[in-house]
């Protein structure tokens, strides 16, 4: 038992809280203001698109087609790289794109829960079963960068990753079909 009078003793307590709520309080804002901050500056922010796909037909036909999976450039000059993310692979293992030009990545799974990230870049990003993961991002320095899958999906997780090739304007040149591909290097 303690000898203080219950008065003061009230004081000193209700004084810690006070202390710890401050506390508490600067800590939620600092991270509250990192995550703002960091979505105006540097576009950082969780994925917003919600678009629903059959993860058990979604490579025999349409848009995850193995034909149309890779880099393509559109009519109106629009970039779009599509790629599937399977156990324990990404398809295709090559991502051509170029430097300084707005490009849309869209990822889908048949299988389990995957996430990928690009290293250096505002891309990362879960992929989940029956979604479309879409991520717009453009690529400063050319280069190749690591994209490994960053969700555990089973015992080949560490072997899951694929290279995304930044390329020079001059050398990004879609054939007749609109399509890059990887330099062979
Ligand atoms: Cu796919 Cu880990």
């Amino acid at each position: 038992m303690t000898d203080l009078p219950a008065e003061p003793h009230e004081r000193r307590i209700l004084g810690t809280e006070l202390l710890w709520a401050f506390g508490v309080g600067i800590l939620v804002s600092a991270t509250l203001s990192v995550i703002v901050f960091t979505a105006l500056s540097m576009n950082i922010n969780p994925p917003s698109n919600v678009e629903r796909i059959d993860p058990k037909t979604l490579h025999l036909s349409g848009e995850f087609a193995e034909h149309n999976l890779g880099t393509t450039v559109g009519a109106d000059g629009r970039i779009t790289v599509r790629a599937i993310a399977t156990q324990f692979m990404f398809v295709p293992q090559c991502i051509a794109v170029p430097q300084g030009r707005p490009v849309t990545l869209r990822f889908a799974t048949p299988d389990v829960v995957h996430g990928l990230l690009i290293t250096g870049t505002n891309v990362n990003t879960m992929v989940v079963p029956g979604f479309v993961s879409q991520v717009h991002t453009d690529f400063a320095r050319t280069g190749d960068l690591l994209m490994p899958c960053h969700e555990y999906c089973g015992l080949g997780h560490s072997e899951m990753w694929a290279t995304v090739q930044v390329m020079p304007e001059s050398e990004f040149k879609p054939g007749p079909d609109g399509r890059v591909s990887c330099a062979k290097r």
